[in-house]
């Protein structure tokens, strides 16, 4: 009934477990995506809001995403794909592109050794040769690093467009066809998924997250979307934490997907 003094001192030593309890009993259930993405929208809006700069409104988007990636792992989520920069996001001013690009390479760099004990693989979607080289071998470093990784994939969409991915599928398969490797009339759904820069993940996301109240999908994963259930929270990316995801993980779990289909009875 009464704790010892060293009980109640190792029991303070642990810190709280930021994941609710309703989250590991839909992991329980087996009623969570299997590939979860997420639009991290809001960090600017959030900076401004603190009186801050937008950088850092990125920086504390990053540690948003720390913890993120720490729970999915937890819960067994087998891929995580964040949007991290857009094709479209190389129009904003060189001090923000700088900023979000030495934030990823620090990123990397304090996360690499989690990600390898978490057995986390990360993988890199996007037209990653757009890159400045510093980016690219850190990048590098990290996905050669964390290859062996089988606990859970994170994939970092970077310079990334959906449609500039469906561009470059379509290039490549026409340039099979044109070589004569591959036939016109085999070109389906299958062969186009393979060819694009998702082509090596599991399985398509069956979850998309939007913070920040946007209800767009911003050329985030075109394709591979097209069944994937939808959820758009009013919050910041940087004030989007474990509490908020659960809450985006108990909606997917109420929700009724058919693919087209009829629901079971
Ligand atoms: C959109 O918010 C967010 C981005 C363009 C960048 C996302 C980057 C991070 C969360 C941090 C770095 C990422 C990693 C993986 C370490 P916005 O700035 O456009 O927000 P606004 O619409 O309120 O201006």
């Amino acid at each position: 009934m009464f704790m010892t003094h060293s009980t109640a001192s190792a029991a303070e030593a642990l810190p709280a477990d930021p994941i609710p309890p309703a989250a590991y009993e839909l992991a329980r259930q087996g009623l969570l995506p299997r590939h979860l993405a997420m639009i991290m929208d809001g960090n600017g809006r959030w900076a401004q809001a603190h009186g801050l700069s937008r950088s850092h409104g990125h920086r504390a988007g990053a540690e948003t995403v720390r913890g993120l990636t720490r729970m999915a792992r937890k819960l067994g989520i087998e891929v995580l794909t964040l949007y991290a920069f857009s094709e479209q996001n190389w129009s904003r001013p060189a001090s923000e592109i700088q900023g979000l690009l030495t934030l990823l390479v620090e990123f990397l760099g304090h996360e690499l050794d989690e990600m390898r004990k978490n057995d986390i693989r990360l993988v890199a979607l996007g037209n990653i040769a757009r890159l400045p080289l510093p980016v690219r071998i850190t990048l590098q470093h990290a996905i050669d690093t964390t290859a062996r990784g089988r606990g859970m994939i994170l994939a970092l969409c970077l310079s990334y467009g959906g449609r500039e991915d469906l561009v470059q599928a379509t290039r490549t398969l026409a340039k099979r066809v044109a070589a004569g490797e591959l036939a016109a009339s085999a070109i389906d759904e299958a062969a186009i998924s393979r060819a694009l820069w998702t082509g090596s993940l599991p399985c398509p996301p069956d979850l998309v997250v939007r913070t920040s109240g946007e209800q767009r999908l911003s050329n985030f994963l075109l394709w591979e979307s097209a069944y994937a259930e939808l959820y758009f929270s009013p919050v910041a990316w940087p004030d989007f934490n474990e509490p908020q995801l659960c809450d985006a993980l108990v909606a997917f779990s109420q929700r009724q997907r058919r693919f087209g289909g009829v629901a079971a009875l």
